[in-house]
């Protein structure tokens, strides 16, 4: 984003309508609440929950950089999502209404919703499983995919979701790496009204590296799309032989707030995902009061869809835990936004009369492309907030979403937050702040976050040029409580670069603008966001040297129109590659690294160069491929070794 679209107060400001203000869930006092006593605010908070033991301290932070909230608390998940709204006589609202990608669809309602969670539940338990057993789940956005995570949060089981999208491989290391006992998954998946297998991956991960001893125990499976699949007897169960049968009753028993309730991985600098740890009291806590506030979201009457997919955490925070919490009516939906047809989400919206709708970027973008008729042949009038996530939306895409989505009225909330961080962190407050297109406005009543340099000076307000890092200063309920195995790492990667103060450092540059507004930039370490999606340079690097062919690679995230950033790799042959045709060989590298990682990780170019831009200490300079890439002029070279290298890259583009 340049400099002059961000950098200035100036930008069109949307104060909220009168309207809006008169019904929104939060006012300016939630921030004078917040300011006034913040651990008294965030049990405030924790206290719209139902604890079956009250906690008798907020936060314990004498472990840091490892924190405790709301000590001595105990609560189960489960009871806190589905339990509670049916006791509250709330059994026939429907939780979920979900729309396949071929076309069929099926509500269910929080009594359904109970009944099933019970039932799957008394499986996981008739399994053996325990409480702080791990279960990996492989599932498309199927409702059974929202099931088997709260049974799992029922029973204090830690669940670990894996994207569908996944690769085989990708799928093995998380279960190896968390050590799983259980696996569920589906036959198959729908994508774009075709299937494809699902399990078949499962079994190719279970049995890769000549089958190795691996934790699992046993692979549940939901019969999706009923294709063959291969089968194991003892360990593979179909879902509809055993929990389809199990007893929908079932007691729940609470557990400590600090009981991890999920991992999830997420790519970091190095090829390794990293398992984000998060818990129980906190992580809730969070999800429901920023899902109430931040979507000003009205129990019994919204009809709330969040677009994301369970694999990532926007599926977990505002898909399943943060709605549910609240006793939302929402959308789920598997499929693509093109299949049957680009109005594919309008007739949803239609549909179900949805109000409250929060997606991507890119989306955004690509519903831009395809135009505004599209939109514009549909009833949109049911939405009334919009949302938007995963990475810096450009204020044209912002004032586009507004007036064809939002009828030039709907507020938009720019959240910005991240795996690690659990729930959201800014955003705009819809009934409080007058918000500015591209901007996340700020943080949260009870959130602090600063934007200082590389000494952890306060950056200067409308200072256009500096270089920025956006840090929390204080802890938050639902920050992440380590990475899975490697507390060292939890330590190295957050909060070394702070030490001293004792800061977050979230991985993004950021700017405030004179009015006080924050810009988050971007990242600023070696982690790319395509679609929204994290990959890290080096897990597309390590997927391109594994073939037989390269000998060496480096892959930059560079900007793209429609996905924000697109992967571009160059690689070097090896010696023996020998005379090669290299259209042949780009292709046949990109499906490689599609294979090994998944097909969101797939380079949008590969360029084969005879060398590597590298300084005297041998490491990679990614930012003058950043130059090459985007086609700009190069920066200083001065401390390459071979500043003749970049005639011979270029002349490879
Ligand atoms: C980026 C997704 C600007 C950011 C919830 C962050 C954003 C990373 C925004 C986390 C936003 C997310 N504005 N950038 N509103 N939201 N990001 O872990 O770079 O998949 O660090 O979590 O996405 O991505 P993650």
């Amino acid at each position: 984003m340049s400099t002059t679209e961000t950098g200035h107060a100036q930008q069109d400001s949307y104060e909220p309508s009168e309207e809006f203000v008169a019904q929104a869930n939060a006012g300016k006092e939630l921030f004078d609440a917040a300011d006034a006593d913040r651990d008294a605010f965030w049990a405030e908070q924790a206290n719209r929950l139902h604890w079956h033991e009250p906690f008798t301290q907020v936060l314990d932070w004498s472990d840091a950089p490892v924190a405790k909230w709301f000590v001595g608390g105990k609560l189960n998940v489960a009871y806190n999502c589905v339990d509670r709204h049916v006791l509250d006589g709330h059994g026939d609202q429907v939780a979920i209404h979900w729309e396949g990608d071929p076309g069929d669809s099926r509500d269910l309602t929080y009594n359904d919703l109970l009944a099933e969670v019970s039932r799957a539940a008394n499986t996981f338990t008739d399994l053996g499983l325990e409480a702080g057993d791990r279960v990996a789940i492989y599932m498309p956005m199927v409702p059974e995919a929202i099931i088997a995570m709260l049974a799992c949060a029922r029973l204090g089981l830690t669940h670990s979701v894996v994207f569908a999208g996944f690769s085989p491989t990708a799928l093995r290391s998380r279960v190896d790496d968390a050590e799983a006992r259980l696996v569920i998954t589906t036959d198959g998946q729908w994508r774009r009204g075709k299937s494809a297998p699902l399990k078949e991956a499962v079994d190719e991960a279970l049995y890769a590296n000549g089958d190795v001893p691996h934790s699992v125990e046993h692979v549940l499976v939901v019969r999706r799309t009923e294709i063959e699949i291969p089968w194991t007897e003892g360990r593979d169960l179909w879902w509809h032989d055993t929990v389809a049968k199990a007893s929908p009753e079932h007691a729940c028993t609470a557990f400590d707030a600090e009981h991890p309730l999920f991992i999830l991985y997420t790519s970091g600098t190095t090829g390794k995902p990293k398992g984000i740890i998060h818990t129980t009291g906190g992580y809730l806590t969070q999800t429901a009061y920023t899902h109430h506030y931040v979507f000003d979201h009205k129990p019994g009457k919204d009809v709330y869809w969040c677009t994301a997919d369970i694999g990532w955490v926007t599926g977990h925070s505002y898909i399943v835990y943060g709605p549910l919490a609240n006793r939302a009516t929402q959308v789920v939906y598997e499929g693509t936004p093109n299949s049957p047809d680009e109005h594919r989400h309008w007739n949803i919206v239609e549909k179900y009369k949805v109000s409250i709708y929060y997606t991507a970027p890119t989306l955004v973008r690509t519903f831009m492309k395809w135009g505004h008729t599209i939109p514009g042949a549909h009833d949109l009038s049911s939405i009334r907030l919009l949302g938007s996530v995963g990475e810096p939306i450009n204020p044209e895409a912002w004032r586009w979403y507004r007036k064809y989505i939002g009828a030039d009225k709907a507020p938009i909330v720019d959240t910005w937050w991240q795996t690690e961080t659990g729930a959201i962190m800014m955003s705009p407050l819809p009934g409080v702040t007058a918000t500015k297109p591209g901007a996340a406005m700020g943080p949260l009543p009870g959130i602090s976050a600063k934007v200082v340099d590389e000494n952890g000076k306060d950056v200067t307000r409308g200072d256009t040029e500096a270089n920025g890092y956006l840090v929390l200063d204080q802890p938050w309920p639902s920050m992440l409580r380590g990475i899975w195995g490697d507390s060292e790492r939890y330590k190295a990667t957050y909060w070394e670069k702070y030490a001293e103060q004792g800061w977050y450092f979230a991985g993004d540059g950021a700017k405030i603008d004179t009015d006080g507004a924050y810009w988050v930039l971007g990242r600023v370490d070696d982690v790319m966001n395509v679609s929204g999606h994290r990959i890290s340079t080096a897990e597309v690097e390590s997927a391109l040297v594994g073939h037989r062919k390269v000998a060496e690679a480096a892959v930059v995230g560079a900007t793209d129109d429609t996905t924000g950033q697109g992967i571009v790799a160059f690689v070097i042959l090896k010696g023996s590659a020998g005379e090669v045709d290299s259209d042949a060989l780009v292709k046949e590298l990109k499906a490689e690294v599609a294979r090994e990682i998944s097909p969101i990780a797939r380079p949008r170019e590969i360029h084969v160069v005879p060398e590597l831009p590298k300084t005297r200490s041998g490491k990679i300079m990614r930012r003058l491929l950043r130059d090459v890439a985007e086609g700009r002029e190069l920066g200083d070279t001065s401390t390459l070794v071979d500043p003749s290298v970049f005639e011979a890259i270029r002349a490879s583009k």
